[in-house]
């Protein structure tokens, strides 16, 4: 059997990535990530010069093309292009008695996911990561239903309970310490794109930002103004008034939470069924890519929860818009991928 070019370049990457993690304990603090980004880049870089230099591997294995191998270095040598390969996750609806329960990975049959090394981030290794940070999230009943699922993975079951209770009050904004973990989180009642704007602009006011920074709004708009136009000029009105933000000291790591796919023939109220049609969605859609928004001709990274909930699909909500704890999950896990990617880059 030949080896393939993918095989070869998966295995180095796993010999440059284990083998640190292994010697440091498999942390991931800071002072740790940069540790392991050092030796990727050397071991990559030495990978990647010396492989010309071992013509025996090519003539032994004559299936291994120069140029394939070392695509599939150039990804790993460039992380940063590994966020775009994030998404690519895939999921598993379990039958449970006469109940559904869905579950998701990343879809590690392809060769991009499998080289960047994705992880699901454990509790301590969250608490690790975003230790000393602040967090904030700011939108609507997505972004609350977010949060939820990133103290999930951060909080024990007993904290949780009166975390519910206090987070999912009606349109407050919630504040939390957690000194165990040193990780300040704040949630901004935010439903509408301006009061995310006004958000960005006190934040650059007050000399303040947030170290990492998740916005999303959108399902409001749609349901009371209802103007995809007048959507995408409030969202290029809020581009650019967190530009400021990010020629700061503290630059933060800017999230954009998109909509969720609305399931029309779930939705619960006749307003809502007669607002929120495909072709608004749609309109709705186009408004977010043309608004210099997202990357790379944005600020924001995107977690893409319109394709997370449609391919989660109808099983994983009732009302046709909130979805089950599982899919804002996977977007926490994204966005922590992503923070581990761009502490990296840091260095
Ligand atoms: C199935 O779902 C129903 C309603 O959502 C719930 O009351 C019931 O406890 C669930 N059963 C199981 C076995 O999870
Ligand atoms: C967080 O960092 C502080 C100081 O940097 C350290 O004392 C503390 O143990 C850390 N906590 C966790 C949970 O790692
Ligand atoms: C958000 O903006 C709307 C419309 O401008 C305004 O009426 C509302 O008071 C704002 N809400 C918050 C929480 O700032
Ligand atoms: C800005 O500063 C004021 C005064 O210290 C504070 O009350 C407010 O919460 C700050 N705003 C934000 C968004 O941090
Ligand atoms: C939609 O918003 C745009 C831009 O604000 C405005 O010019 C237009 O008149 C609005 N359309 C409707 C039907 O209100």
């Amino acid at each position: 059997m030949m080896l393939g070019a993918v095989q070869l370049g998966v295995l180095a990457a796993c010999i440059v990535v284990l083998v640190p993690m292994a010697l440091a304990g498999w942390h991931l603090s800071r002072n740790k990530v940069l540790f392991f980004s050092g030796a990727l880049f050397i071991s990559l870089a030495v990978a990647v010069h010396l492989s010309p230099y071992f013509p025996s591997l090519t003539d032994f294995f004559p299936d291994v093309s120069s140029s394939s191998s070392s695509s599939t270095l150039v990804v790993l040598e460039n992380r940063e292009s590994c966020i775009s390969f994030l998404h690519r996750i895939q999921w598993k609806n379990h039958p449970r008695n006469m109940n559904f329960s869905s579950s998701w990975k990343w879809m590690l049959s392809d060769e991009n996911v499998l080289a960047c090394d994705f992880q699901k981030l454990g509790r301590n290794d969250v608490g690790d990561l975003l230790n000393g940070s602040w967090v904030m999230v700011a939108g609507d009943s997505q972004a609350r239903l977010f949060v939820l699922s990133l103290l999930d993975l951060v909080l024990v079951e007993e904290e949780m309970v009166a975390v519910r209770g206090e987070l999912f009050k009606r349109h407050s904004d919630y504040h939390l310490v957690i000194d165990r973990v040193g990780l300040k989180l704040d949630f901004v009642w935010a439903p509408y794109v301006n009061n995310l704007t006004h958000l960005a602009l006190e934040l650059n006011r007050n000399h303040s930002c947030p170290d990492v920074l998740v916005m999303g709004s959108g399902l409001w708009h749609m349901l009371h103004v209802n103007n995809a136009t007048h959507y995408d000029a409030s969202l290029q009105l809020l581009s650019r008034s967190v530009m400021p933000l990010l020629v700061g000291k503290s630059q933060p790591h800017l999230f954009w939470l998109g909509m969720p796919t609305l399931i029309h023939s779930m939705l619960n109220t006749e307003e809502k069924r007669e607002r929120m049609t495909s072709a608004t969605q749609f309109a709705y859609g186009l408004g977010v890519r043309g608004a210099k928004l997202l990357r790379p001709g944005g600020p924001f990274v995107l977690l893409d929860i319109q394709s997370l909930s449609e391919n989660c699909g109808e099983r994983c909500t009732e009302d046709g818009m909130h979805y089950d704890g599982v899919v804002y999950e996977a977007a926490v896990h994204i966005m922590l991928n992503a923070l581990l990617i761009q502490s990296q880059q840091k260095l």
